[in-house]
């Protein structure tokens, strides 16, 4: 269902000694929706997303999936909740084939001996991958290709790719089109939206707010740790939007 609440945030809140990152931040994602998480630097992006995706703890507050309240003591925890989180660094391995980055860390192994040993079964990952990266809408050819033979807008699709292939709730996305050029951004906002269409929820983060307004159904800016605004998208213009995110509003 559309409007049906998959993750969510309640009163999320997160010190480092004296520094407040973030101060009783909500945030709901919907299936089928893609937010938008933009504000300055400093503002409890990184933090909110840490959280959200197991890798820090919050100091106070709740997490909730599928209404259910959830408590990740690891990165682990919620990537096995169907939640993936790509960070800046999308983590590949440029030395080895598209297929072998989409599996990385989950390699098929054939049955062995007595179900012991395992081999590699690079045939089925290279069909599964393909799969992946199709049913993603990302048009890479030749899985058995080497990443470091793709450029950077592929590269990011193979990241994104990968993620898709394994979210079952939510994908979060932190600044996936830097460093991008134009037709490799619109790539990523492409491949984002195939992924809101087969049901996932995505969480976007971005300083490019062209981007942002183009490619989001909802937009949630932090200041300061706090949300401060959380609204549709088609409620925002480019300079609305820039004076939320930097306090001039009302100026
Ligand atoms: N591990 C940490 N230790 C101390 N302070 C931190 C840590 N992580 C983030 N902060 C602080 O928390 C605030 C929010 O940072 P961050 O979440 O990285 O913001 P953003 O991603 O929006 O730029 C900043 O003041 C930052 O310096
Ligand atoms: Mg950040």
């Amino acid at each position: 269902m559309a409007d049906e609440v998959i993750y969510e945030a309640r009163g999320v809140s997160k010190t480092f000694g004296s520094v407040t990152a973030l101060d009783a931040a909500d945030l709901k994602v919907h299936a089928c929706e893609i937010i938008g998480l933009v504000g300055d630097n400093g503002a409890g992006k990184s933090t909110l997303v840490k959280i959200l995706s197991g890798a820090h703890q919050p100091t106070s507050g709740t997490l909730l999936l599928d209404g259910q309240e959830r408590r990740w003591d690891s990165p682990a925890d919620a990537l096995e909740a169907g939640i993936e989180t790509l960070y800046q660094d999308s983590g590949l391995c440029p030395d080895l084939s598209i297929s072998a980055n989409v599996y990385l860390g989950r390699e098929i192994l054939r049955p062995g001996l007595l179900g012991k040993l395992g081999l590699l079964d690079h045939k089925q990952m290279a069909v599964k991958a393909r799969e992946g990266l199709e049913q993603a809408g990302i048009g890479v050819a030749g899985g058995s290709r080497s990443v470091s033979k793709l450029s950077g807008g592929q590269r990011q699709a193979v990241a994104i790719g990968r993620a898709i292939t394994w979210a079952r709730k939510l994908i979060i996305l932190d600044e996936p089109t830097n460093h991008l050029g134009a037709r490799q951004s619109a790539e990523v906002l492409h491949v984002m939206k195939r992924a809101k269409e087969q049901g996932l929820g995505v969480i976007f983060i971005s300083h490019t707010l062209p981007h942002v307004l183009e490619a989001t159904d909802r937009i949630v800016v932090l200041r300061l740790g706090k949300v401060i605004a959380d609204a549709p998208t088609s409620t925002f213009t480019p300079d609305s939007l820039l004076k939320v995110i930097t306090g001039l509003a009302g100026t």
